[in-house]
């Protein structure tokens, strides 16, 4: 989608659509004064009326008003004033995005209101920033539609194609942004809705070498079977080798800032498939399965918006791609592998499938020396249970490190939400005949999870964030959220210079 800005005044816009929001029984400011005052009154009586809903994330379209140049006008539902927060911000305008997806208008053009509950601003560069970076990056987001393996409908296929949004050019940098957000959103969503006999580890591999091919300041390697046994990956190997789908471990690496500056090393768990294993999962709702590929599907979109923002800053990207089959010669209940780390591990459930491939993943980073180093995962079904799908779980022994994962999720509207990372779970995964056993029981499955990862990233700086509920959606708007890339791409821009 194209972004423009325009700081033309509203009535005197010539677009096929102009966007507009509204409160609650509260006077008419800016943007909208300026149409109710060219149109002798007309906003205000049709409030007055009914005709126009100001309920928060309701959109009332208007035609062929007097005084005003556009062809129509889109109104927004703001709710109450004082209750207009980042969070309610941002679900207005991706109702305009969702309303304008399906609509005739092709472009459309944006006067937004200011955040009404807090003088703070909700990110460092201003809250005008901020909100033209949300704004552009929500509308491009609830226009993505799932095209790859079926026909868009006569009816549907009416896209938004480009955006311009009332503000001069001085904000020009937050248009960037949320070019990149974007791009990012769009390739992780993508990657996640895509049926896993297309998007397969190879299929991964090939998207980075298509990533590294359109950047001259990227470049990608991967690691196939052969290099991961050399490096003795056996924890990764075991959970791919009941699968005809060869395993990869892909680097992506962006060089944004001089060579000794120390990168950060984002690592996801890209399963494409999770059937369990032998300890094969219930039939009902498997298809979602497809989806534990999402950590590695935010990680390479986050990777990418860096690259399209070219941010300041250096950058590793490491997917472990791997698909979890039964077969004859699948990894079994009661193995006990040994780790690229040299660390023990005895399988009690080859479901625990994410934090065998990620071990490895993990020791493989520490080659780059990571400034940070955050994994990225589906990792368990707890998660879900714990934060349903509205945040992201975050775990880390460096409170500074989830902290600024936290504030990058509070100002992307991608929110996180923190689980203590104690030594006391760790006797959870205390095994018999290994070093640690791949499962801790019933009570804080995530937090055993992460436990577990913690044993092989020791003296890093380390985060990780399990999104099994944040990066999906199930039931009736089932699909891939993209998520969490905007919280990493956020953190990604406040670490660069
Ligand atoms: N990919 C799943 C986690 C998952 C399950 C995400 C459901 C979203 C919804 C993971 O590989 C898994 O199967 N985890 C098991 C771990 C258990 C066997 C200790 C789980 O959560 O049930
Ligand atoms: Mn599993
Ligand atoms: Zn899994």
């Amino acid at each position: 989608m194209k972004f423009t800005l325009d700081a033309t005044a509203a009535p005197e816009l010539d677009t096929d659509c102009l966007v507009i929001g509204i409160f609650e029984q509260a006077p008419l400011e800016g943007s909208t004064k300026l149409i109710d005052k060219a149109s002798k009154g007309a906003l205000q009586r049709l409030i007055a009326s009914g005709d126009i809903d100001t309920d928060w994330k309701s959109t009332t379209m208007l035609h062929g008003l007097d005084g005003v140049k556009a062809k129509r006008i889109l109104v927004l539902g703001c709710g109450e004033a004082d209750k207009f927060t980042t969070v309610r911000y941002d679900n207005v305008c991706k109702s305009a995005g969702a309303f304008l997806k399906d609509h005739i208008s092709s472009s459309a053009h944006f006067c937004l209101p200011e955040l009404k509950t807090s003088d703070e601003s909700p990110c460092s560069a201003g809250q005008a920033h901020w909100r033209l970076r949300q704004a552009a990056t929500n509308v491009a987001r609830s226009n993505y539609r799932y095209t790859a393996t079926k026909e868009p409908k006569d009816d549907e296929n009416k896209p938004l194609v480009s955006a311009s949004f009332n503000s001069d050019s001085g904000l020009k940098s937050a248009l960037d942004e949320a070019g990149g957000l974007a791009r990012g959103y769009q390739r992780s969503t993508e990657l996640g809705n895509l049926p896993p006999n297309i998007c397969t580890p190879s299929f991964l591999a090939k998207t980075a070498q298509g990533i590294s091919d359109k950047y001259d300041n990227v470049s990608v390697e991967i690691l196939d079977e052969d290099d991961m046994s050399l490096l003795k990956m056996e924890a990764l190997l075991a959970v791919g080798r009941g699968s005809v789908n060869e395993s990869k471990l892909i680097v992506l690496k962006y060089d944004g800032k001089d060579e000794d500056s120390r990168p950060v090393v984002l690592v996801g768990k890209g399963v494409t498939f999770d059937t369990g294993g032998i300890s094969l999962k219930p039939g009902l709702n498997m298809e979602q399965m497809k989806f534990d590929m999402g950590g590695a599907a935010s990680v390479i979109g986050a990777f990418e918006a860096c690259a399209k923002m070219q941010l300041s800053i250096n950058l590793v990207c490491i997917v472990a791609a791997v698909e979890n089959m039964p077969d004859g010669n699948a990894y079994r209940p009661g193995d006990v592998l040994t780790s690229m780390s040299g660390k023990t591990i005895e399988v009690l459930n080859t479901d625990a499938e994410g934090r065998l491939v990620l071990c490895d993943a993990l020791t493989y980073s520490q080659r780059f020396n990571p400034a940070a180093l955050i994994d990225v995962a589906t990792l368990t079904g707890a998660c879900v249970v714990a934060l349903g799908h509205h945040a992201s779980a975050i775990m880390s022994k460096h409170d500074d490190l989830a902290g600024e994962l936290l504030e990058a999720g509070q100002e992307a509207v991608d929110r996180g939400w923190q689980l203590p990372l104690w030594d006391d779970y760790q006797p959870q995964i205390k095994s018999t005949f290994a070093d640690m056993k791949n499962v801790g029981g019933m009570a804080a499955g995530s937090i055993t999870a992460g436990c577990f990862l913690s044993r092989f990233t020791a003296d890093q700086r380390w985060a990780h964030i399990d999104c099994a509920g944040s990066t999906w959606i199930w039931g009736g708007d089932k699909g891939s959220t993209g998520r969490p890339v905007g919280m990493l791409t956020h953190y990604l821009i406040n670490q660069a210079d």
